[in-house]
């Protein structure tokens, strides 16, 4: 097998292409034609592939209850890669899909070996973040892992019966005690709001990045084998892929100056655009000759995953980019401008969020 996806990795994935041959993700163009309305991921292929989200539109078409539900590990701060989740789950709200967001601070407990006063405290803001990029709290939920209660935990405990250890190898490759206990946790993530206790039977769908993906195919084995006792169906997943650091490698919290955070001070943000890795030349002559590379630039995937909504845009600013008649300083300039209007909105209406208490009012946190 050529590649292996590890939920905990650290690497940039390169080749999207590659998973959905060997992973059987489903390419996203088959389900473009029964989207309800577009978005700029899918038409972009930012959202590259899925697995049974066909279905999932179905249902949305017939009118059944539907619900899209993901989660963030809090560890470091919220950064345009959290916000491309947020605006996935935004656009399937506002398709009719209730909403449910997960604070995965056991997962960081126990894989991140992060303190666990820290992720209690982390976990608030990327609740707070999600609200003010426009998820209404009124059609969503949002819990810590720790502060569910039996039902939820009973799931965990019943599904490590139903599954062998050659199994989860299969998926995961090399296991720890904690790593079977976050992938089963996350399993309930998924599964828990088709119980009745919970909300009864919602066609799921989990958006998340492709390295998620192992997590998904125990999923989907779960549920089959839980289908008799607990009336468990499979999740629908779309896969997006993950947009990386100013530098070009995978956007880490390890190394914040190349990673724009929600909170950043806008000017602090332009000075990383600034400092960005681009697809331009050696010299501003040889660029006026050959063109710029947009394919390797930060800048560029700027544009397309969040500072240009339109197409035609978006195409005029690849055109001037390859055609070498704009040149990286004044196309990082168009970019640091957009990226500062967006904050500055976007961290007025966070401060908005936070002062109207609404956080405290939605989110289930845990007592201890
Ligand atoms: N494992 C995910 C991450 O590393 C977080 C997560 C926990 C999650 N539960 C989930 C994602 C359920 C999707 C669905 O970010
Ligand atoms: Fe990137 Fe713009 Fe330079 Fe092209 S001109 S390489 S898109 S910064």
């Amino acid at each position: 097998m050529g590649v292996k996806l590890d939920p905990w990795g650290h690497y940039a994935i390169e080749d999207y292409v590659k998973l959905l041959a060997e992973f059987g993700i489903h390419p996203i163009d088959e389900v473009l034609g029964s989207l309800p309305r577009k978005h700029m991921y899918f038409e972009r292929r930012v959202i590259f592939g899925h697995r049974d989200f066909n279905l999932w539109l179905d249902a949305l078409k017939h009118g059944e209850k539907v619900a899209v539900l993901t989660g963030f590990m809090p560890s470091g701060r919220p950064h345009l890669g959290t916000a491309m989740v947020y605006e996935e789950l935004r656009f399937l709200q506002s398709l009719g899909a209730h909403v449910k967001i997960v604070i995965a601070d056991a997962e960081a407990y126990i894989v991140r070996r992060e303190e666990r006063s820290d992720v209690v405290k982390r976990g608030v803001d990327f609740i707070a973040h999600a609200i003010a990029w426009g998820i209404d709290p009124e059609k969503a939920e949002f819990y810590y892992q720790t502060a569910m209660d039996n039902e939820y935990y009973r799931l965990i405990q019943m599904f490590s019966r139903k599954i062998s250890m050659a199994e989860m190898e299969a998926i995961y490759g090399e296991l720890t005690p904690g790593k079977i206990v976050a992938s089963l946790t996350q399993a309930a993530d998924i599964l828990h709001l088709q119980l009745d206790k919970y909300g009864g039977y919602r066609h799921v769908v989990v958006p998340v990045g492709a390295d998620q993906d192992p997590h998904l195919r125990l999923t989907r084995d779960l549920a089959d084998r839980f289908e008799q006792e607990l009336g468990l169906k499979r999740p629908s997943s779309i896969y997006h892929k993950l947009l990386r650091g100013l530098d070009g490698n995978k956007m880490s919290k390890s190394r914040p100056e190349f990673a724009i955070h929600l909170d950043d001070d806008p000017d602090l943000a332009e000075k990383k655009l600034l400092n960005a890795l681009t697809g331009g030349r050696a010299t501003a002559d040889e660029q006026r000759r050959l063109g710029g590379e947009p394919w390797k630039c930060s800048i560029y995937e700027l544009y397309v995953y969040h500072l240009v909504g339109d197409d035609s845009e978006l195409r005029e600013v690849y055109d001037e980019c390859v055609t070498g008649r704009v040149l990286c300083g004044q196309c990082k300039r168009r970019a640091v401008e957009r990226l500062k209007r967006r904050l500055i909105e976007h961290q007025e209406r966070y401060r908005e969020v936070l002062s109207s208490g609404i956080v405290d009012k939605v989110l289930r946190k845990p007592s201890f």
